[in-house]
């Protein structure tokens, strides 16, 4: 498998690159692209030393699988590009995960959409797998298994996400802030709306007319489309907190009857991707789940004032698996191997 990363200097570029060391079926080093202001840099993989090249003038001839993590121009630039030379895209930005044309996957929960892609690729066609949004995966893994067992009404969640969602500049952000101790909580920084060292922000993206952020449309249209289900009530209020990486989710969810909390536990102790704090006490923090590869659930219980209703807070690394990691996924399936 001859393997490519766009984007290949940013954290989830880099995530990328160290994942893809791992990998037994990544037999050569992969083509590392990036904007011209990193091409040249050296990026290490294994006992070797890459070269990154500048996107813009690529010739992706002869890749088979290129793992885009440049942002959503960069992908509707790139990306349709690499797939008339034959490769299989798997794409980490927002470009192509609203198109019904190209699957929206994680893995655990609708891998079997990739059947079909699999068979284009033995057959030599390229095509587009969308990556979804880091806090839509999370709460994926661990919602999917509980609307399967028990049907679920609604879900509302409110986020809790770390600065590295918002790359390599959103860290320099709070790092830099944390350094001068930036006094007006209301100032604006570069990246993020107001200071966001010492503070929490109800903001991630755009707002609409609705008042609804990017990241709350996100979140609600690529979790029903995951979930496979398009009239699912879903609600969510995006909040950037002063964490470095690691991704909190507080979700309610309504069940079409009432759930014990012990039938929920049951079910996700079985859930792929997933592992659970059956005692309330031993939940995580974003912080502590840092590093590892799946979405921790807990503190589950039973909504005090609603017996049909289940509360849960969910973590994960977002550079992991809710970026790098579940690419790699994948593009392993793509491959026909297991990822590792
Ligand atoms: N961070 C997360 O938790 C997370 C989670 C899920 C999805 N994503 C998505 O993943 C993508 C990358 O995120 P990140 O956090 O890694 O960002 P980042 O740290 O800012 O890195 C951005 C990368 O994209 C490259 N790039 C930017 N514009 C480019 C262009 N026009 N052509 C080629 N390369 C270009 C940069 O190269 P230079 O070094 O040359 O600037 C750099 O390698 C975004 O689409 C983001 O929405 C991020």
């Amino acid at each position: 498998m001859r393997t490519a990363i766009l984007g290949a200097t940013g954290l989830v570029g880099r995530t990328m690159l160290d994942l893809l060391a791992r990998q037994s079926w990544v037999e050569t080093a992969p083509r590392l692209f990036t904007s011209p202001r990193s091409a040249g840099r050296s990026l290490g993989f294994r006992a070797e030393d890459l070269r990154c090249e500048d996107a813009k003038a690529a010739d992706f001839a002869g890749i088979d699988l290129l793992l885009a993590s440049a942002g959503a121009e960069a992908s509707r630039a790139l990306a349709p590009r690499a797939v008339a030379a034959g490769a299989w895209v798997v794409d980490n930005s927002s470009a192509f995960r609203r198109d019904p044309g190209h699957p929206l996957v994680v893995p655990e929960i609708n891998g079997a959409l990739l059947a079909p892609c699999r068979r284009s690729r033995d057959a030599g066609i390229g095509g587009i797998v969308a990556n979804p949004n880091c806090s839509t995966i999370q709460i994926a893994l661990a919602v999917a298994p509980l609307d399967r067992a028990f049907g679920l009404r609604e879900i509302a969640v409110t986020t809790l996400q770390s600065v590295s969602g918002a790359g390599q500049k959103g860290v320099d952000e709070l790092q830099e802030q944390a350094l001068t101790g930036a006094d007006d909580p209301a100032a604006p920084g570069r990246v993020f709306p107001r200071r966001i060292f010492a503070n929490a922000i109800p903001a991630i993206g755009a707002a609409d007319v609705d008042g609804d952020y990017d990241e709350e449309t996100k979140v609600r249209r690529e979790l029903r489309r995951i979930l496979d289900r398009s009239a699912l009530a879903v609600s969510c209020t995006a909040v950037r907190v002063p964490v470095v990486t690691g991704h909190a989710a507080a979700c309610r969810l309504v069940c079409a009857r009432p759930v014990a909390p012990a039938d929920a536990l049951a079910v996700l102790r079985e859930a792929p991707g997933v592992e659970i704090a059956a005692d309330p006490a031993r939940y995580r923090t974003p912080a502590e789940q840092a590093g590892r590869l799946t979405a921790h659930v807990g503190r589950l219980r039973r909504d005090p004032d609603r017996p049909d209703a289940l509360l849960l807070w969910v973590v994960a690394d977002n550079l992991l698996k809710g970026a790098a990691w579940n690419a790699v996924q994948i593009a392993a399936e793509l491959a026909g191997e297991p990822a590792s």
